[in-house]
């Protein structure tokens, strides 16, 4: 199996704040072979806390990752948690057997650790994959984190949505939460929806992962069945699962693989139907505000399947 860009010399250091959530399990296996993983916090998202933090700490245990869980937000900054049992079943990653975790959270103090650990090593880029409340609260806790950071990785948003028709599942979920981040002031990757479409776990590309030797390979594939089950149920026109979260992680390790354009995006956090929709000001004025972020508009969708497939390999044995 060809290495890309296999492990650098000087992996990024990273905090990955997520919802695991399958594609959060994918975007763990991807950031272990190729950053330096500082540390996991887990959030309210695709299930509630108690089972994305089980399933961070499985997904930790399973690559051998020697770094801590932390949970955090039990519920958004100030709306009522919201869930995707309909993407990725009741236990947030449904479809395959999975071991028990270790043991408990390092913390429950997810916002204390990102605060504590940022303060004490600057240049760490936080990769929030879930509902962004505990990056969100960190921000606000601390201030002076925006100018220690190397920036945030997030996906979410998009020109379109998932959970409504103009709210991605992320930033529907806590549009306070993505408000804070997005006038955080410092850089900021974004991998919407319109990307992540771009790159579908479909059945050609699950057969890979079934082909690989190992005992973690088999696991992954069932999780990748199942969530690839539950988007063409629900959709006309997907083959395969929108492969989201990683896509946040390899904007660090992998930026070749993609397009991007600099834009100025605010996020709705009043709107009766528009709650979490990301706003794209692209009127053709000077005075307009200066872009926030890099929006990443496209993906070597075959390239990033083999980036993938490759840190898979490398943990499965
Ligand atoms: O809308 C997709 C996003 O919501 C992904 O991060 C998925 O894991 C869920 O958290
Ligand atoms: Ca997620």
């Amino acid at each position: 199996m060809a290495s890309y860009n296999a492990m650098s010399p000087n992996p990024l250091p990273i905090i990955l704040d997520c919802d695991p959530g399958h594609d959060d399990a994918m975007a763990i296996v991807v950031a272990a072979r190729h950053t330096n993983v500082i540390g996991i916090t887990s959030v309210s998202g695709n299930a509630p806390l108690e089972s994305t933090t089980r399933n961070a700490i499985i997904m930790r245990d399973l690559l051998g990752l020697d770094c801590p869980v932390h949970s955090g937000a039990e519920r958004p900054l100030i709306r009522e948690p919201r869930h995707a049992v309909n993407v990725h079943g009741k236990s947030g990653m449904d479809g395959a057997n999975l071991p028990a975790p270790s043991g408990p959270p390092a913390s429950t103090d997810a916002v204390g650790y990102i605060i504590e650990t940022c303060r004490a090593q600057e240049g760490i880029w936080l990769v929030p994959i879930g509902p962004m409340t505990n990056i969100a609260l960190a921000l606000r806790s601390a201030p002076d984190l925006a100018g220690r950071i190397a920036g945030i990785s997030i996906m979410g948003g998009g020109r379109f949505g998932n959970s409504t028709a103009a709210a991605e599942f992320n930033l529907w979920c806590d549009p306070e939460a993505a408000d804070v981040v997005f006038r955080y002031g410092g850089p900021l990757i974004m991998s919407g929806l319109d990307l992540t479409h771009q790159f579908q776990a479909t059945p050609e590309r699950i057969a890979m992962v079934h082909a690989l030797p190992g005992t973690l390979a088999p696991i992954l594939a069932e999780l990748f069945e199942f969530f690839s089950g539950t988007y063409r149920s629900r959709h006309h026109n997907i083959v395969g699962a929108p492969v989201h979260d990683p896509c946040a992680v390899m904007a660090l390790t992998h930026p070749h693989l993609f397009t991007r354009r600099r834009a100025h995006v605010q996020i709705e956090t009043h709107g009766t139907i528009t709650a979490g929709m990301t706003l794209f000001d692209d009127r053709d004025l000077k005075d307009i505000p200066e872009p926030n972020c890099d929006v990443l508009t496209g993906i070597d969708a075959d390239a990033a399947w083999l980036v993938l497939l490759e840190a898979i390999a490398h943990f499965s044995h």
